[in-house]
């Protein structure tokens, strides 16, 4: 069973195919974007050796020939050494115009891969192929790509729309646990802001779908891909309702700095522990029932994910540190962070206006559980 979603962003439009054995057949979806059969690859070290030959083998079975780039794994590839490295590699193998970039891979390979193609020649195709959960069901969808600076995340970059993204949810199945559960971070947050159906069936089917049922992942990453479609084709470029899409994401990156974006925290760990500290600031506004906050908490406790402060390791900064580099958050507009809070579980909206002291109150109880 394949899964279609269809992005439709007029002649940026293109369709996020999602199911089992993809790269198998990858040469099925990819050929009809080609204007001679020759395409090249781009992966990383780890994804190449799991990966890249099933890759490989189904683009030679529809007579398309690769080249392949592997670039070391990890966040720090993501940066302007790697990315010029590309670039470069990309010009030395005769890519043109009107061929088409792979990107096989995690987050990282994808932004990359996805800025480079922007760049290059003013602008090349490229193929999303991701191998992790967080990319299936966010990075790898709506365009945006990019390198990390010095000065911060995600900072140098353009939107880029891929003309296709396979998403092979038989490859999930070589993830960590840990590594699954993270993307699963994501997952959950798309029934959080804005579908309670997709919440409750969560609820019901997620511990199946961790276990590694194909059904139930299937319909995990397209319902996911569907509602990130819908809420990029109002707003390819974030000046509104995309920001929706980042509920979780301000406590999140205050903590990933706080952790010094090491593995103590993954990033959607990270957006699981914001997400229920976006609850709970939600409930003691008034915003939302009183008891969303512990649902929300117990979901995440039944999978066994990261859900308070305290399941972070080692030292955290006070609640006024953490305030600060909230702060610091892209989001943040003329000084004034702009929360994603929520009404209900499936109804999130996008303020400015949440007090200094309920924020700190709410960061000073859960550093508090710490003990
Ligand atoms: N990951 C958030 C976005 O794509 O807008």
């Amino acid at each position: 069973m394949t899964e279609t979603v269809h992005v439709s962003l007029g002649d940026r439009s293109y369709d996020i195919q999602i199911g089992e054995g993809l790269l198998e057949k990858a040469g099925d979806w990819v050929a009809p974007l080609l204007a001679r059969p020759r395409v090249a690859i781009v992966t990383d070290e780890n994804v190449a050796a799991a990966h890249l030959a099933t890759l490989e083998a189904g683009l030679e079975a529809k007579g398309i020939s690769s080249v392949a780039l592997r670039l070391p794994p990890g966040e720090a590839t993501k940066g302007w050494d790697q990315f010029s490295r590309t670039v470069e590699w990309l010009l030395d193998q005769k890519v043109e115009r009107r061929d088409v970039v792979i990107a096989l891979g995690g987050g990282v390979i994808g932004d990359l891969v996805g800025f480079a193609a922007a760049v290059l020649r003013r602008g090349v195709r490229f193929v999303q192929i991701p191998t992790s959960l967080l990319a299936q069901v966010d990075s790898s969808v709506g365009g945006k790509t990019g390198i990390n600076a010095p000065q911060g995340k995600n900072l140098i970059g353009a939107f880029h729309q891929p003309s296709l993204v396979l998403a092979d949810t038989g490859v999930l199945s070589t993830l960590t646990t840990r590594d699954f559960l993270a993307g699963y971070g994501e997952v959950v947050k798309y029934g959080l802001l804005g579908d309670a159906a997709f919440f409750d069936w969560l609820e019901a089917n997620a511990p199946k779908m961790a276990a590694g049922d194909m059904a139930a992942r299937i319909h995990a990453v397209t319902r996911s891909c569907q509602m990130k479609a819908e809420i990029v084709e109002r707003d390819e470029t974030e000046q509104g309702d995309r920001a929706l899409l980042n509920l979780g994401h301000t406590f999140c990156h205050a903590l990933e700095k706080a952790t010094g974006y090491s593995d103590r925290l993954l990033h959607g760990e990270g957006v699981a522990i914001g997400c229920a500290l976006a609850f709970e600031v939600s409930s003691r506004l008034g915003f939302c029932p009183q008891e969303d906050p512990s649902r929300v908490r117990a979901h995440l406790k039944d999978m066994g994910m990261k859900v308070d402060l305290a399941d972070i390791p080692g030292d955290l900064p006070g609640a006024e540190a953490l305030y600060d580099l909230m702060g610091q958050d892209k989001k943040v507009v003329d000084g004034q962070i702009r929360f994603i809070m929520a009404r209900s579980i499936g109804q999130a909206f996008v303020t400015a206006e949440v007090p200094r002291n309920v924020v700190l109150q709410v960061l000073d109880d859960a550093l508090a559980q710490r003990g």
